[in-house]
């Protein structure tokens, strides 16, 4: 059995258990968002011992080298003391909340302004870090001036950080950012190709930066924007994306709802079944997929047999955290 030493303390690593799953068994807090290996907040240091590579996924080389690993995924095959990864590897930025803005009645639209310079793109996101530790990765939307973020808070049930965020954060309250990351974003390589954004729920919000992007960089080829929500009332943004729609006759906005009351306008259905219906044939597109996990994988499976490159398959890649 390996045992895991941090902080003066040595814990034994259960069969099958990662480095977090040992740490927090032990309620040792340690920051973590994902537990699959993407946002990279649970970011650790072995400084003894060697983590296994399939935990180093997706870091930089010099990290790698330097032994830094991501907890939530490592599985350690012998004994390992480790340390958190500090300020030398993610800058961490202040943020200050300047709005609250409820959208609908799960959605609420948190803005953020950077207390300093914060190069970003929307659809990256970034980690929200609250003062006790606690982290979860929300994806940016709509570009605003460089020093303001936006985000769109889902209210889930048993949340944590999201029915804080909801309840108890308070416009004028500091908090701390790390990001941004990922690379589901646009970028104007071939601004002729057709765009097919695909989201459910908030996973709306990079979709909508995302396409504003576009238009803003002059994107020609066709834009279609489908929106799934199990009812009506969990729409957002509605007229919003119906002017955007009216006023560029490249851009597409579909509604679907998949449960039992479907108003006319709206696509009876799931939002992915809607898009794979209207385009049988996706070979040349670019696709931006962005919500429930399930969602995600099933469209990228199908948009892959419907001609699409999975290179040009962008997603945005949350699990869902409490
Ligand atoms: S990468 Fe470990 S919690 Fe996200």
């Amino acid at each position: 059995m390996s045992s895991v030493s941090y902080d003066g303390q040595v814990y034994e690593v259960l069969d099958g258990e990662s480095v977090l799953q040992c740490l927090h068994r032990n309620s040792v807090a340690i920051p973590s968002s994902c537990g699959n290996g993407i946002c990279q907040s649970c970011l650790m240091r072995a400084t003894e011992g060697m983590p296994p590579e399939s935990s180093q996924k997706n870091l930089k080389k010099s990290l790698k080298e330097s032994g830094y690993f991501l907890a939530c995924i490592c599985k350690p095959e012998g004994d390992l003391e480790v340390t958190l990864a500090g300020d030398e590897v993610f800058h961490r930025t202040a943020v200050r909340i300047v709005d609250k803005y409820q959208m609908n009645g799960q959605i609420l639209r948190l803005r953020l302004e950077c207390l300093e310079a914060f190069e970003h793109k929307a659809g990256q996101f970034i980690n929200l870090h609250r003062p006790d530790g606690l982290t979860r990765s929300y994806s940016i939307a709509t570009s605003l001036p460089d020093n303001m973020l936006e985000l769109h808070v889902e209210y889930l049930p048993n949340g944590k950080m999201s029915a804080w965020i909801h309840d108890e954060l308070q416009v004028g309250d500091l908090l701390e950012i790390d990001g941004p990351h990922g690379d589901c974003y646009y970028s104007p390589d071939d601004q002729e190709q057709n765009l097919l954004l695909i989201g459910t729920g908030s996973g709306l919000a990079p979709l909508v930066g995302i396409l504003h992007d576009a238009l803003a960089q002059g994107h020609r080829g066709h834009i279609h924007l489908f929106h799934g929500v199990i009812d009506v009332s969990r729409l957002y943004m509605v007229d919003e994306l119906c002017q955007l729609a009216d006023a560029h006759k490249n851009v597409f906005y579909t509604r679907c709802i998949s449960g039992d009351v479907v108003p006319e306008d709206c696509y009876a259905g799931f939002a992915n079944a809607a898009a794979l219906e209207q385009y049988t044939s996706l070979t040349g597109w670019r696709l931006f997929l962005c919500g429930h996990p399930d969602m995600v994988k099933d469209s990228r499976k199908k948009a892959f047999l419907a001609g699409a490159s999975l290179q040009e398959i962008f997603s945005d890649p949350f699990e869902f955290s409490h």
